[in-house]
Protein backbone atom coordinates (compact mmCIF):
# COMPACT_ATOMS: atom_id res chain seq x y z
CA UNK A 1 0.00 0.00 0.00
CA UNK A 2 1.03 3.40 -1.11
CA UNK A 3 0.57 6.14 1.58
CA UNK A 4 0.18 10.08 1.45
CA UNK A 5 1.41 11.22 4.92
CA UNK A 6 0.86 14.97 6.42
CA UNK A 7 3.53 15.84 8.38
CA UNK A 8 1.92 19.19 9.39
CA UNK A 9 3.13 22.77 8.34
CA UNK A 10 6.67 22.55 9.83
CA UNK A 11 7.01 22.16 13.28
CA UNK A 12 7.96 19.01 14.48
CA UNK A 13 5.53 18.55 17.34
CA UNK A 14 2.85 19.09 14.92
CA UNK A 15 2.65 15.41 13.65
CA UNK A 16 -0.63 13.48 14.25
CA UNK A 17 0.01 10.41 16.24
CA UNK A 18 -1.46 8.28 13.23
CA UNK A 19 1.53 9.89 10.66
CA UNK A 20 4.30 9.57 13.33
CA UNK A 21 2.51 5.50 13.80
CA UNK A 22 2.88 5.35 10.09
CA UNK A 23 6.19 6.55 9.39
CA UNK A 24 7.41 4.33 12.24
CA UNK A 25 5.89 0.67 10.46
CA UNK A 26 6.60 1.82 7.01
CA UNK A 27 8.74 -0.64 4.91
CA UNK A 28 10.60 2.49 3.39
CA UNK A 29 9.11 6.37 3.54
CA UNK A 30 9.78 8.59 0.63
CA UNK A 31 9.54 12.31 0.90
CA UNK A 32 9.94 15.36 -1.95
CA UNK A 33 12.20 17.45 -0.40
CA UNK A 34 14.78 18.50 2.76
CA UNK A 35 12.12 19.95 5.09
CA UNK A 36 9.95 17.11 4.70
CA UNK A 37 12.73 14.43 5.16
CA UNK A 38 13.59 16.60 8.83
CA UNK A 39 10.00 16.23 9.73
CA UNK A 40 10.36 12.23 9.07
CA UNK A 41 14.21 11.91 10.43
CA UNK A 42 13.04 11.21 14.08
CA UNK A 43 11.15 8.11 13.49
CA UNK A 44 12.56 6.79 9.59
CA UNK A 45 15.26 7.61 7.03
CA UNK A 46 13.86 8.78 3.98
CA UNK A 47 15.02 9.03 0.81
CA UNK A 48 14.31 12.44 -1.62
CA UNK A 49 12.12 11.27 -4.97
CA UNK A 50 12.54 13.82 -7.25
CA UNK A 51 9.60 16.34 -7.86
CA UNK A 52 10.40 19.42 -10.36
CA UNK A 53 8.78 22.63 -9.89
CA UNK A 54 7.81 22.51 -13.28
CA UNK A 55 4.23 23.87 -14.67
CA UNK A 56 4.92 21.80 -18.43
CA UNK A 57 2.12 19.19 -17.79
CA UNK A 58 3.72 16.68 -20.53
CA UNK A 59 7.15 16.88 -18.08
CA UNK A 60 5.15 16.63 -15.34
CA UNK A 61 3.11 13.78 -15.86
CA UNK A 62 6.20 11.57 -17.17
CA UNK A 63 8.23 12.48 -13.97
CA UNK A 64 4.96 11.35 -11.87
CA UNK A 65 5.18 8.11 -14.03
CA UNK A 66 8.66 7.48 -13.25
CA UNK A 67 7.90 7.58 -9.55
CA UNK A 68 4.83 5.63 -10.00
CA UNK A 69 7.04 2.59 -11.87
CA UNK A 70 9.82 3.30 -9.15
CA UNK A 71 7.79 2.52 -6.07
CA UNK A 72 4.64 0.20 -7.60
CA UNK A 73 6.69 -3.23 -7.40
CA UNK A 74 7.78 -2.46 -3.16
CA UNK A 75 3.47 -0.91 -2.69
CA UNK A 76 2.45 -3.89 -3.75
CA UNK A 77 3.13 -5.80 -1.14
CA UNK A 78 4.46 -3.45 1.83
CA UNK A 79 3.74 -0.64 2.97
CA UNK A 80 4.88 2.11 1.59
CA UNK A 81 5.04 5.88 3.14
CA UNK A 82 5.22 9.25 1.26
CA UNK A 83 5.28 11.75 3.64
CA UNK A 84 4.51 15.46 2.89
CA UNK A 85 4.54 19.11 4.10
CA UNK A 86 0.72 19.90 5.04
CA UNK A 87 -1.98 17.26 3.87
CA UNK A 88 -1.09 15.47 1.27
CA UNK A 89 -4.31 16.34 -0.53
CA UNK A 90 -3.77 19.74 -0.74
CA UNK A 91 -1.45 21.39 -3.20
CA UNK A 92 0.80 18.40 -3.14
CA UNK A 93 2.55 15.90 -5.78
CA UNK A 94 1.12 13.01 -3.76
CA UNK A 95 -2.17 13.69 -5.09
CA UNK A 96 -0.78 13.20 -9.01
CA UNK A 97 1.72 10.38 -7.84
CA UNK A 98 -1.51 8.84 -6.33
CA UNK A 99 -3.61 9.21 -9.41
CA UNK A 100 -0.98 8.28 -11.66
CA UNK A 101 -0.62 4.91 -9.39
CA UNK A 102 -4.26 4.27 -9.70
CA UNK A 103 -4.44 4.78 -13.51
CA UNK A 104 -1.28 2.07 -14.33
CA UNK A 105 -1.26 0.23 -11.27
CA UNK A 106 -4.73 -0.88 -9.78
CA UNK A 107 -3.57 -3.57 -7.94
CA UNK A 108 -1.33 -1.06 -5.87
CA UNK A 109 -3.66 0.38 -2.60
CA UNK A 110 -3.29 4.28 -2.07
CA UNK A 111 -4.78 5.89 0.71
CA UNK A 112 -3.80 9.08 2.69
CA UNK A 113 -3.48 10.29 6.65
CA UNK A 114 -4.76 13.84 6.68
CA UNK A 115 -1.77 16.78 7.94
CA UNK A 116 -2.13 20.08 9.94
CA UNK A 117 -2.39 22.07 6.58
CA UNK A 118 -0.84 25.40 5.95
CA UNK A 119 -4.17 26.48 5.00
CA UNK A 120 -5.49 26.15 8.44
CA UNK A 121 -3.05 26.81 10.66
CA UNK A 122 -1.39 29.54 9.40
CA UNK A 123 -4.46 31.42 11.46
CA UNK A 124 -3.01 30.14 14.72
CA UNK A 125 0.66 31.23 13.96
CA UNK A 126 -0.42 34.56 13.09
CA UNK A 127 -3.61 35.02 15.30
CA UNK A 128 -6.19 35.77 12.59
CA UNK A 129 -9.17 34.29 12.57
CA UNK A 130 -11.62 33.16 9.90
CA UNK A 131 -15.34 32.91 10.90
CA UNK A 132 -16.96 32.96 7.17
CA UNK A 133 -16.67 31.70 3.71
CA UNK A 134 -12.98 32.30 2.13
CA UNK A 135 -11.12 31.39 -0.64
CA UNK A 136 -7.73 29.58 -0.79
CA UNK A 137 -5.84 30.44 -3.85
CA UNK A 138 -2.63 29.42 -6.16
CA UNK A 139 -3.55 31.98 -8.65
CA UNK A 140 -5.30 29.26 -10.87
CA UNK A 141 -8.96 29.44 -11.59
CA UNK A 142 -11.31 27.88 -8.83
CA UNK A 143 -12.59 24.06 -9.71
CA UNK A 144 -13.41 22.93 -5.92
CA UNK A 145 -16.08 24.17 -3.18
CA UNK A 146 -16.39 22.91 -0.19
CA UNK A 147 -19.54 24.03 2.20
CA UNK A 148 -19.43 23.67 5.74
CA UNK A 149 -22.87 23.11 7.71
CA UNK A 150 -23.98 21.14 5.33
CA UNK A 151 -27.36 20.26 6.77
CA UNK A 152 -29.72 20.92 3.49
CA UNK A 153 -27.38 18.93 0.83
CA UNK A 154 -29.49 18.69 -2.26
CA UNK A 155 -30.42 22.58 -1.89
CA UNK A 156 -26.87 23.05 -1.61
CA UNK A 157 -25.66 20.87 -4.73
CA UNK A 158 -28.74 22.17 -6.58
CA UNK A 159 -28.19 26.10 -6.34
CA UNK A 160 -24.17 24.61 -6.97
CA UNK A 161 -25.48 22.89 -10.43
CA UNK A 162 -26.49 26.43 -11.66
CA UNK A 163 -22.69 27.37 -11.57
CA UNK A 164 -21.46 25.28 -13.13
CA UNK A 165 -20.29 22.13 -10.67
CA UNK A 166 -21.01 18.63 -11.91
CA UNK A 167 -19.60 16.68 -9.19
CA UNK A 168 -20.46 16.11 -5.56
CA UNK A 169 -19.22 14.42 -2.15
CA UNK A 170 -21.69 14.79 1.09
CA UNK A 171 -20.19 13.36 4.09
CA UNK A 172 -21.12 13.41 7.75
CA UNK A 173 -19.27 13.02 10.89
CA UNK A 174 -16.12 12.07 9.08
CA UNK A 175 -13.54 10.23 11.41
CA UNK A 176 -16.57 8.72 13.33
CA UNK A 177 -18.01 5.43 13.94
CA UNK A 178 -21.15 7.27 12.57
CA UNK A 179 -18.98 8.42 8.94
CA UNK A 180 -21.18 8.51 6.14
CA UNK A 181 -19.52 9.31 2.73
CA UNK A 182 -21.82 9.74 -0.32
CA UNK A 183 -20.42 10.38 -4.15
CA UNK A 184 -23.24 9.05 -6.08
CA UNK A 185 -25.42 12.63 -6.53
CA UNK A 186 -28.67 10.71 -6.62
CA UNK A 187 -28.47 8.87 -2.83
CA UNK A 188 -27.13 12.63 -1.61
CA UNK A 189 -30.33 13.32 1.04
CA UNK A 190 -32.43 16.24 1.03
CA UNK A 191 -31.33 16.72 4.90
CA UNK A 192 -27.84 16.55 6.50
CA UNK A 193 -26.61 17.61 10.22
CA UNK A 194 -24.63 20.51 11.77
CA UNK A 195 -21.37 18.27 10.91
CA UNK A 196 -21.90 18.23 7.17
CA UNK A 197 -19.80 19.24 4.77
CA UNK A 198 -20.29 18.89 0.93
CA UNK A 199 -17.47 19.18 -1.63
CA UNK A 200 -18.26 20.32 -5.02
CA UNK A 201 -15.62 20.08 -7.93
CA UNK A 202 -16.14 21.19 -12.44
CA UNK A 203 -13.80 20.68 -14.71
C1 LIG B 1 2.53 23.13 -2.81
S1 LIG B 1 1.71 23.98 -1.51
C2 LIG B 1 1.66 22.72 -0.30
C3 LIG B 1 0.54 22.93 0.71
C4 LIG B 1 0.55 21.85 1.74
N1 LIG B 1 0.20 20.54 1.19
C5 LIG B 1 -0.38 22.17 2.89
O1 LIG B 1 -1.36 21.45 3.11
O2 LIG B 1 -0.11 23.15 3.58
C6 LIG B 1 2.98 25.00 -0.97
C7 LIG B 1 2.48 26.31 -0.45
O3 LIG B 1 1.89 26.12 0.82
C8 LIG B 1 2.15 27.23 1.66
N2 LIG B 1 2.84 26.74 2.85
C9 LIG B 1 3.10 25.46 3.18
N3 LIG B 1 3.70 25.37 4.39
C10 LIG B 1 3.82 26.65 4.82
C11 LIG B 1 4.37 27.24 5.99
N4 LIG B 1 4.90 26.50 6.96
N5 LIG B 1 4.31 28.57 6.10
C12 LIG B 1 3.76 29.34 5.14
N6 LIG B 1 3.25 28.84 4.01
C13 LIG B 1 3.27 27.52 3.85
C14 LIG B 1 3.00 28.20 0.84
O4 LIG B 1 2.14 29.15 0.28
C15 LIG B 1 3.57 27.30 -0.23
O5 LIG B 1 3.85 28.06 -1.42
Amino acid sequence: MLVGVGLGPGDPELLTLKAVETLKRAHKVYVPGRLAAELVAPYAEAEILEFPMLTDYEVLNAVWKKNADMLADESKDNLVAFGLIGDPNFFSTFTHLKRVMNKFYPGVETATIPGISSITSFAAQTGSEVDSSFEVSDGSDSKFRVRLKASKPLEIIESYEKEGFDKFTFCERLFSDREVIITERDKIPEKGNYFSIVFAEKE
